[in-house]
């Protein structure tokens, strides 16, 4: 039987250790971390996620700025976070994602201050990432890292990872991030052929493709560690991943579960990054 590894187990710990190191850092007499999210638009996922993030920062004591726009034009929120960039009282600035249509976000992460882009999506950091300079790292495949060293896994040497979704978000940086750690990395995506293949030889599989349960025990080696960052809705629009967790669970070494998975490690590496730009930045000014 596998281990599952629930995501709180490590995500509460890092939030302790947050809120702890703040209390510290005030009592000092150091101004709170601040992040601003900016949010435009209707997208009920969003709305959710969004709320998240503020629970999240009250609970560690980062103050939080949401600015709901119902809608802006481009011109007009570039100006808007050209403001923030300079204000020395605003640590990170996270834009949430999807923006409408007539925003084009390339236009938008281009003049984010890369120091304050806490989720690691300007053109700076993402080339830093690449090149292995110290930079922010996005916030899902940094947590998925997490989980990796929790159960022990800290070199990857002579381990073979097989990524399945290519995006810009999840896909392509943790393959990036599972070759730093010496694994030898294998992306798979929807134009991918014999797939199953391509799993089976895997010691870790990373799954985000946002396809309800379609991995299957038959799609996977023995005693793999797998890592689900999907989170899709069922037959019976319940909450779960790419992985059909029942049906793996015999053959799997360690399995994350959706929901209570992933999704919280993605949640503390805001805060954690968040306190990273807050760090440069009181150490600055
Ligand atoms: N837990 C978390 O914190 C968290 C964070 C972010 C995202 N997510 C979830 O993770 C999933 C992926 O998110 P994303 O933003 O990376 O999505 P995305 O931009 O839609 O990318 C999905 C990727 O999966 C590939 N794909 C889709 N169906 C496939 C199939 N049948 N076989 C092989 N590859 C397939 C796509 O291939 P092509 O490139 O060829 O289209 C694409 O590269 C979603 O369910 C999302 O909700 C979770």
């Amino acid at each position: 039987m596998g281990n599952i590894v629930y995501g709180n187990i490590i995500s509460d710990e890092i939030k302790e250790n947050i809120k702890n190191f703040i209390e510290m850092s005030v009592k000092n007499g150091n101004r709170q971390p601040h992040l601003v999210v900016i949010m435009v638009g209707d997208n009920q996922a969003s709305k959710v996620y969004v709320s998240g993030k503020n629970k999240d920062c009250m609970q560690v004591g980062i103050k939080n700025t949401t600015l709901y726009y119902d809608d802006i034009s481009e011109e007009d929120l570039i100006s808007k976070i050209k403001e923030l960039n300079e204000d020395k009282t605003v640590d990170g600035i996270l834009i949430q994602l999807p923006l409408p249509s007539h925003i084009n976000k390339d236009h938008i992460f281009n003049i984010l201050n890369p120091q304050k882009d806490v989720d690691g999506f300007t053109p700076l950091n993402v080339g830093k990432l690449y090149l292995g300079q110290d930079t922010f790292v996005p916030c899902t495949p940094k947590g998925i890292i997490k989980i990796l060293e929790y159960i022990g896994y800290y070199d990857l040497s002579g381990k073979k990872a097989v990524v399945i979704g290519r995006s810009n978000i999840v896909g392509k940086p943790i393959a990036q991030l599972l070759l730093n750690k010496n694994a030898t990395v294998t992306i798979c995506h929807s134009k991918t052929q014999n797939i199953i293949e391509q799993v089976r030889q895997a010691d870790i599989v990373v799954s985000a493709m946002g396809n309800a349960k379609l991995i299957k025990k038959d799609w996977l080696k023995e005693n793999s560690i797998v890592i689900d960052v999907g989170i899709n809705r069922d037959e019976n629009n319940k909450l779960c991943g790419d992985v059909d967790l029942e049906d793996v669970i015999d053959k799997v070494k360690y399995i994350t579960p959706v929901p209570k998975g992933v999704g919280l490690l993605t949640r503390a590496m805001l805060l954690e990054n968040t306190i990273i730009a807050y760090k440069n930045s009181i150490n600055n000014n």
